[in-house]
C-alpha cells in the first residue's frame, strides 16, 4: 500500500514536475578536515541517496589563522582535488560537494566568528572568494560551521544571511545547509528565524548533546527540531567520537520513526575516520535510508 502510494505520487511528480515530492532521502558526509589523505571514491554511495560530501573547511583566515576580512582560503586534504571532485560527480550522478565555513581551529589556532570592521566588506570579499573556490572545485552548496561566538554575534546571522541569500540568486550555489550545536544554537536560530527560507537542511551535531541512548538521542531530537524546521533537522553520528556510539545510533534512529519523525538524512563526521571500519556507518545509515517507510 505504502509503495503504492509511493508510485501514484511518483508519477504525478513526474507528469507535474513536482520535483520536491520524489526528492531523496539525503547522506552528509563530511570530509578531509583531520589531515589525513582521503578521497571520494573510497566512500560507498548507494544509487537511491542524494549524497552531499562536505569539505573540511574552508576558512577566512591566512594559514596562521589571522582573520582576512570575508577573504575565504580552502584548507581540506590536498587529497580532494578539483579533478577529483568534478570525477565522483561525474561517476555518480547523485554525489554534490559542498564546502563548509570555518570549523573548530586552523593548526592550533582556535577560530571565532569576529564582527566585521565593514560588513558589506565582508560579504562581498565572502561572496567573491566562495564563488572563486565552487568553481575551482566544481561545488554546490556551502555548509556552515562557525563554532565559537562572543556575547556580540548579531553580526553573525546578518553577514552570513546575506552571503547565502546572494549566492543562491546568483545561482552559485543550489545547497546550503547548517552545523549549530547545544552551545552555539542561539545565533544559527538568529540566521534561521530570518534566512532559514534559503537553508535547506539543519546537520545539527547531536553528538555534543551527550547523549548515549536512543531515549536521550528522541529527546535532543525533539528539542532540536522545535528550534529548525522539523523536516530539516537530520540526525548526526560522530565516528569514533562523542555521544552515541556504535549500532544504538541505529536504534535511536528507529526510535525516532516509532515517535513519527520522518528520518529524511543522515549526517556523519567523518569519512576521515570512517576508512578504518570499512564505512560501516555510511552503509548502514544509506541501507535505513532506503529502507525506511517514512515519507519524504
Ligand atoms: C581588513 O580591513 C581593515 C579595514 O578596512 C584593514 O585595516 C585591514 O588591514 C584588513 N585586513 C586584512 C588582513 O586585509
Ligand atoms: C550570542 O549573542 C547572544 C545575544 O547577545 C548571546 O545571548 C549569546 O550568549 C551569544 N553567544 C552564543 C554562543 O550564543
Ligand atoms: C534574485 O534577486 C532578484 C532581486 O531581488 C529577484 O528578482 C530574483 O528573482 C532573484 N533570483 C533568484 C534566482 O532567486
Ligand atoms: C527494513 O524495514 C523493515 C520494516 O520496518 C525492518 O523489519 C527491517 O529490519 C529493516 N531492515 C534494515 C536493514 O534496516
Amino acid at each position: 500500500m505504502a509503495n503504492l502510494h509511493l508510485f501514484v505520487l511518483h508519477i504525478f511528480a513526474m507528469a507535474f514536475g513536482v520535483h520536491h515530492l520524489c526528492d531523496a532521502k539525503v547522506m552528509m558526509e563530511y570530509i578531509g578536515a583531520t589531515g589525513v589523505p582521503v578521497k571520494f571514491d573510497a566512500v560507498p554511495i548507494e544509487e537511491g541517496i542524494d549524497f552531499h560530501f562536505i569539505l573540511g573547511f574552508a576558512i577566512d583566515a591566512d594559514p596562521s589563522g589571522n582573520p582576512q576580512n570575508g577573504t575565504f582560503s580552502p584548507y581540506w586534504a590536498s587529497t580532494l582535488t578539483p579533478e577529483s571532485a568534478a570525477a565522483i560527480k561525474a561517476s555518480h550522478p547523485n554525489v554534490k560537494v559542498m564546502a563548509s565555513l570555518s570549523g573548530w581551529s586552523i593548526g592550533k589556532k582556535v577560530l571565532n566568528w569576529y564582527t566585521p570592521a565593514d560588513p558589506q566588506l565582508w560579504i562581498s570579499n565572502a561572496f567573491s572568494s566562495l564563488k572563486s573556490i565552487i568553481e575551482t572545485f566544481h561545488l554546490d552548496g556551502i555548509d556552515i560551521d562557525y563554532e565559537r561566538f562572543g556575547r556580540h554575534n548579531e553580526s553573525f546571522a546578518y553577514c552570513i544571511g546575506e552571503l547565502v541569500t546572494l549566492l543562491k540568486n546568483q545561482s552559485v550555489i543550489s545547497v546550503a545547509t547548517i552545523a549549530p550545536f547545544y552551545s552555539t544554537v542561539i545565533p544559527y536560530i538568529e540566521l534561521y528565524k530570518n534566512y532559514g527560507d534559503f537553508i535547506d537542511y539543519v546537520n545539527h551535531q547531536f553528538y555534543t548533546d551527550r547523549v548515549k541512548t536512543p531515549e536521550g538521542y528522541l529527546e535532543a531530537f525533539k528539542l532540536r527540531t522545535g528550534q529548525f524546521d522539523k523536516a530539516k533537522v537530520l540526525p548526526s553520528y560522530e565516528v569514533n567520537g562523542r555521544g552515541i556510539q556504535g549500532d544504538a545510533f541505529f536504534d535511536a534512529l528507529r526510535l525516532l520513526e516509532r515517535n513519527g519523525y520522518d528520518i529524511n538524512g543522515v549526517m556523519i563526521f567523518s569519512a576521515d575516520a570512517s576508512a578504518k571500519n570499512n564505512y560501516h556507518y555510511e552503509r548502514k545509515s544509506q541501507a535505513f535510508l532506503l529502507n525506511s517507510t517514512s515519507s519524504v
